[in-house]
């Protein structure tokens, strides 16, 4: 796999592939954080000189239909307040775009371009007919086989990885495959079924697996302990039972001594201390207590690599944050190299202002969680098979 600082760049029409998915909130960008993100890698192509046009999709639009509220306009908005340079959005762009040495523009949203999804042959050609580089940076999106990700690094003249996307592949290569130990994972939120692959595959690689959320609820169920109304998988309590026994790996799982609990989860709901084992009937487990916070906290310290995707509690509400608060300021505070990623574990990072301690922060969520899982993601794929090679009938 080649990266963007191996090609040279000057005068030449680049087509990088971001991930743009920003969340918008009336008409306007929401959070920065994928914006701010790609800019050093746009900085560095148009200081060499290059023509830059950015790819990238929004939401989830039917294809082959224009719609005006997942429009990348707000994105180019708030992409030319952060350049400082106008960064115009081409909404024809497939049919060719003209864009001027040290310069930018954006293309409309990929996803309303028919066969974005389905890596349509055609559409991958007629993306790579525009420019002379395609650069391949958007992390957060490799996990998906599309036309703009994987099809057109088939056939562009050159592809390449962005440093964004070397960046995650690097920090996450380093925290799984070559780890300082002890390797701690944290793996919360709500459901196990959306995590099952990923429990299977680190309890195989990793030294301590600590759960939170509804996968904690589910295993302390499988432990044989009551849970009451907790959120929770009952038909995954086998699943979770082999987890715990370490029929996938030999990680250890220490359990929650202690939880806070509510019976509802209303704006005036009041947490109460309950020892496990002593969960009620009518109560919900909605946060790690506080002597499970400094047990999970201890081997925060004492770890080599962390790898952290959900939140322990109902972080969102005041009564539940202590338990996610307690671990995400003893990730921060850990010697170890330690990596983050996923929509709620940013969410988290943000409210409890931790990002400065963290070795590095992943800009994907289902990217995060298919590397976790261990699998090719199909983007990095295109780009290693392709290596340094001419396209097919070059
Ligand atoms: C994300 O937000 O995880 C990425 O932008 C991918 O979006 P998708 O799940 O709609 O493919």
């Amino acid at each position: 796999m080649i990266g963007m600082t191996d090609v040279d760049l000057r005068d030449r029409h680049v087509l990088i592939r971001e991930d743009l998915n920003a969340p918008l909130r009336d008409g306007r960008v929401a959070s920065d954080k994928r914006l701010t993100a790609v800019l050093p890698t746009l900085n560095a192509a148009l200081d060499r000189g290059a023509r830059v046009m950015v790819m990238s999709h929004l939401g989830r639009p039917t294809e082959g239909e224009y719609d005006a509220d997942l429009s990348l306009s707000p994105v180019a908005h708030r992409l030319s307040e952060l350049l400082q340079r106008k960064v115009p959005l081409v909404r024809n762009w497939l049919d060719g775009m003209d864009v001027a040495p040290g310069a930018v523009a954006l293309c409309e949203n990929v996803r309303f371009e028919v066969g974005e999804k389905a890596n349509d042959e055609q559409l991958a050609k007629r993306m790579a007919a525009l420019c002379d580089v395609f650069v391949m940076d958007a992390f957060a999106t490799a996990h998906r086989a599309h036309a703009s990700t994987a099809g057109v690094a088939r056939y562009a003249p050159v592809a390449c990885a962005g440093p964004l996307l070397a960046a995650e592949l690097d920090a996450l290569g380093t925290a799984l495959r070559n780890p300082r130990r002890p390797l701690v994972a944290i793996v919360g939120g709500a459901k196990v079924s959306t995590k099952l692959e990923v429990l299977k595959s680190l309890s195989n690689r990793v030294d301590e697996l600590i759960l939170g959320g509804g996968i904690a609820n589910t295993i302390i169920a499988a432990s044989g302990r009551g849970i009451g109304r907790s959120l929770a998988e009952h038909g995954l309590i086998d699943f979770a039972a082999d987890l715990l026994r370490g029929e996938y790996g030999d990680a250890s799982i220490p359990l929650p001594t202690d939880v806070v609990c509510a019976e509802s989860l209303q704006a005036d709901a009041r947490g109460r201390l309950k020892a496990i084992g002593d969960v009620g009937v009518d109560e919900m487990i909605l946060d790690i207590g506080p002597a499970t916070a400094v047990d999970f906290a201890e081997r925060l310290h004492s770890a080599g690599t962390i790898v952290w995707n959900g939140p322990l509690g109902v972080f969102e509400h005041p009564e539940f944050a202590a338990g996610t608060a307690t671990i995400a300021a003893a990730v921060a505070a850990s010697p170890a190299y330690s990596i983050a990623g996923g929509g709620d574990t940013l969410a988290a990072i943000e409210q409890f202002a931790v990002g400065g301690g963290i070795s590095c922060i992943s800009t994907g969520g289902g990217a995060f969680l298919e590397f976790l899982e261990g699998r090719r993601l199909p983007a990095v794929a295109a780009l290693e098979d392709r290596g340094g090679s001419a396209p097919p009938g070059a």
